[in-house]
């Protein structure tokens, strides 16, 4: 990126937007004002869509003891429940289906169309609740508990509940956490093998951020994170609770 004339990167406002991003999980008490949310509503509506199939609704849940089970549902995470708001972006194909009763769904595509969709509505209203001052963290926690989740909110076959995202006015300014440079994740023209160099100068990033961090501190680098995280089964229950909810058929 450019350098401006006292040598500070030139960004103009979206971009410094999207590059302050870090999740926030500690907020104030103070609600998000009317206006404000609905921008971000708003902002969300405006992403890109598939084919113009639009095939997300979003749950705003606002009942406290909906939120302190969701909380319970997604892990254990408190601030599902005490953020001002927690939106549930689901993959909604039961629209459709109102609309088409005839409609061909369960489709692998018509779940990749969802996510892919979902995720992009979810990014702008993220982005624009940072762009306001607010802050925030997908919660994608919730797919530890699909058919609790599922009943609790009433969704009924063709509507997949993907991630939350819990916003509000941050308590604290966490650091941002370092991600992986251009040069491991861009490549030209044809696929290349992982730079270990690079990999290795990334590893050591991250092991002094962790140490130098101001919360949760560790010894860990990147790698070492991946092995732990990718040992384990990623919730195998995932292909049979798709299928349950007419997704992923065929
Ligand atoms: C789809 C998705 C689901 C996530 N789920 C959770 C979650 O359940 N709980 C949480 O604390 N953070 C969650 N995160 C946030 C990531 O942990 C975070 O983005 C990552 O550690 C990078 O940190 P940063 O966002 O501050 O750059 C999720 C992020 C994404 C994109």
């Amino acid at each position: 990126m450019a350098l401006n004339a006292i040598g500070e990167v030139d960004m103009n406002s979206t971009i410094a937007t999207i590059m302050r991003h870090r999740s926030v999980r500690h907020f104030t008490e103070q609600a998000i004002e009317a206006d404000k949310l609905e921008q971000i509503l708003n902002c969300a509506l405006a992403a890109s869509t598939s084919s113009f199939i639009q095939c997300t609704s979003i749950i705003r849940v606002s009942k406290p003891a909906l939120r302190q089970q969701l909380a319970e549902y997604a892990g254990g995470q408190g601030y599902v429940a005490s953020a001002a708001e927690f939106l549930v972006f689901c993959a909604d194909f039961n629209r459709h289906q109102q609309i088409h009763p005839e409609a061909q769904l369960g489709f692998t595509e018509q779940t990749l169309i969802g996510a892919i969709d979902t995720a992009l509505m979810g990014q702008n209203a993220l982005l624009a609740a940072q762009s306001l001052g607010l802050g925030g963290v997908f919660i994608g926690g919730i797919r530890n508990n699909p058919q609790q989740v599922t009943a609790l909110l009433g969704l009924p076959e063709h509507v997949l509940p993907l991630f939350g995202i819990c916003i509000g006015y941050p308590a604290r300014e966490p650091q941002s956490k370092p991600h992986l440079p251009l040069s491991i994740v861009v490549h030209q023209d044809q696929y290349q093998q992982l730079d270990r160099s690079a990999l290795a100068e990334y590893d050591q990033h991250i092991r002094e951020y962790y140490a130098a961090r101001s919360s949760n501190t560790k010894q860990t680098s990147w790698s070492e994170h991946v092995k732990a995280a990718l040992s384990k089964e990623s919730r195998p229950f995932m292909k049979e609770y798709l299928n349950g909810q007419g997704f992923s058929l065929k």
